[in-house]
């Protein structure tokens, strides 16, 4: 295994050379940089592959056109910077698109206008005090443009700001001083981390470079808290990289204000306008995250050979795989049926418009169809309409179970399996009980990838897939055939053969 990494990092190294200036920049920090802003598909945990010179040069264009630099693919000078600007940790690009023609892209905001929030503690350098008028100051910025109200409030406060340093539990470490400076996390989370190995100021003239301004970096954190993401805009707040000093909004983080917050009136209930609209998707006030699409753009179709899948499954005897807004429909491996790739919401008639992904769905033992987000599933006839609007807790999940990753429906005994990343349940829905003695960890399932985007049943085979590859599993035996993992795109899609492939061919690690 080890020697297998440091084989695999030599053999990127070669590959990528021209990428590499006199900057102490290597190409696994160019990659590193680029997959953790979301220039380059993540990495899958436990493997290592290659990322071609192309997919680099192609994700060093993105991050180029981000910044709003001249889309050269290399690492000029000005590139170089970027790796060591200070900067907030967020991703740039959100994997789906879900503004397309919008420069400011959205999430999800907070289905209510009073918004609380709590100062945990001051930095080393910054008392609470301070720290707490700073973030009211900030706050106050941008209250009017969603029509909102700010409160503090100690206990389970919406927005919880605090200081903290390197690794501090949440899966995204600091960095030490310099580089990422703060992180905020989307609503209904809302969470707003300062690395408080940075020395933080509150004077934005401030000659010295090695000050971070508090209040700069919190309007721009606060932006995230109430659910936009960066923008590509310099002038914009939502800009990712470090810029002093921020005296006001851009009319493009106003614009994202508006489009979240425009039809939240106090009080709502997002859960009672949908249910009350649901199969009629006019009139919702739910916040669209596409409004119209634009001309049918064929630039947008994401290339199937070069991506990867939200997910993929089985339904009625046909391969459904879902990208992006699309749906392709394969009626045998390598054949994509006549008309596709479609937008799902064309297929699953009275999906709310808000649903921009599906990465969870499978075909019920009646025919039904499902599709998961979150808590909530939404369930189609046999003729893609829906019928139901249901809670994932109805499958007797506990209620700490926020999102399921994968479920289907294995042709072994006929239970339903559901994953939630490192575990699952088995799901009986002939009785509609939960078999006793779960969840069971994925580990029990031995060689097979966590978490996995998808699992299903073909030919009475049963498949998991995880970024571009997939195993096959071998009911008896628990676990993943040898000879696995092998690439998804060249086996299931038309897609050539390429040179990469034969490094899955001879991956002996699964
Ligand atoms: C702030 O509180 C967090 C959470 O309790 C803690 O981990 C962190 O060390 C504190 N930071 C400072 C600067 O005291
Ligand atoms: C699963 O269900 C199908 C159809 O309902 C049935 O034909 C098959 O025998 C069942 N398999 C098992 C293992 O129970
Ligand atoms: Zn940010
Ligand atoms: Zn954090």
């Amino acid at each position: 295994m080890y020697s297998n990494v440091v084989f695999c990092s030599l053999l990127l190294f070669g590959s990528v050379t021209c990428l590499i200036r006199e900057e102490e920049l290597t190409v696994l920090s160019v990659q590193e940089f680029l997959t953790k802003y979301g220039y380059l598909p993540e990495k899958i945990k436990g493997f290592d592959y290659t990322y071609t010179k192309q997919a680099i040069a192609d994700g060093v264009k993105k991050m180029q056109a981000f910044a709003g630099l001249p889309q050269t693919g290399r690492i000029d000078v000005e590139t170089s910077k970027l790796f060591k600007m200070k900067r907030c940790g967020v991703k740039d690009i959100v994997k789906t698109k879900s503004t397309r023609g919008k420069r400011y892209i959205l999430q999800q905001g907070w289905d209510k206008k009073t918004i609380t929030y709590s100062v945990l503690n001051g930095s080393s350098t910054l008392q609470k005090s301070r720290i707490e008028s700073l973030m009211a100051a900030g706050l106050a910025v941008w209250a009017p443009h969603g029509g909102l109200t700010f409160r503090q409030h100690e206990t389970k406060p919406d927005i919880q700001v605090s200081f903290v340093s390197r690794d501090h539990g949440d899966g995204f470490p600091f960095d030490g001083p310099g580089r990422v400076v703060a992180h905020a996390f989307p609503p209904p989370h809302g969470a707003m981390h300062f690395d408080d190995d940075e020395l933080w100021g509150d004077n934005p003239n401030e000659e010295d470079e090695d000050v971070t301004d508090f209040f700069a970096v919190a309007v721009h954190e606060i932006g995230h808290a109430l659910g936009l993401s960066h923008s590509n805009v310099k002038a914009s707040v939502m800009y990712p990289y470090y810029q002093v000093p921020v005296e006001k909004l851009h009319e493009d983080d106003i614009l994202g204000m508006r489009e979240l917050y425009s039809s939240v009136t106090n009080e709502n209930s997002r859960e009672v306008s949908e249910a009350t609209t649901e199969a009629v998707n006019s009139r919702s006030s739910v916040v669209p995250r596409f409004t119209k699409a634009d001309s049918e753009d064929e630039e947008d179709i994401p290339d199937l050979c070069f991506t990867y899948y939200d997910t993929i499954q089985v339904i009625q005897g046909k391969i459904f795989v879902f990208e992006e807004e699309w749906v392709w429909v394969l009626s045998e491996r390598k054949q994509i049926e006549k008309g596709y790739p479609k937008r799902f919401h064309d297929v699953f008639v009275g999906l709310p418009k808000y649903i921009n992904v599906i990465k969870t769905i499978y075909e019920k033992r009646n025919g039904h169809i499902v599709i998961f987000l979150n808590r909530n599933y939404w369930e189609f006839s046999s003729r893609f309409r829906l019928i139901k609007r249901g809670r994932i807790t109805e499958y007797s999940l506990p209620p700490q179970v926020s999102e399921l990753t994968t479920v289907f429906v294995s042709n072994y005994n006929n239970r339903t399996y559901l994953i939630e990343e490192e575990r699952f349940w088995r799901f009986n829905e002939d009785t509609g009980k939960m078999d006793r003695g779960y969840p069971k960890k994925m580990s029990a399932w031995r060689k097979v990838p966590t978490p996995v985007d998808a699992a299903i049943v073909w030919k009475g085979d049963t498949f998991f897939f995880q970024g571009p590859r997939f195993w096959r599993f071998d009911n008896r035996l628990i676990q993943a055939h040898e000879y696995y993992p092998l690439p998804t795109a060249q086996i299931w899609f038309p897609c050539d053969p390429t040179p990469e492939m034969a490094r899955y061919l001879t991956n002996e690690e699964a």
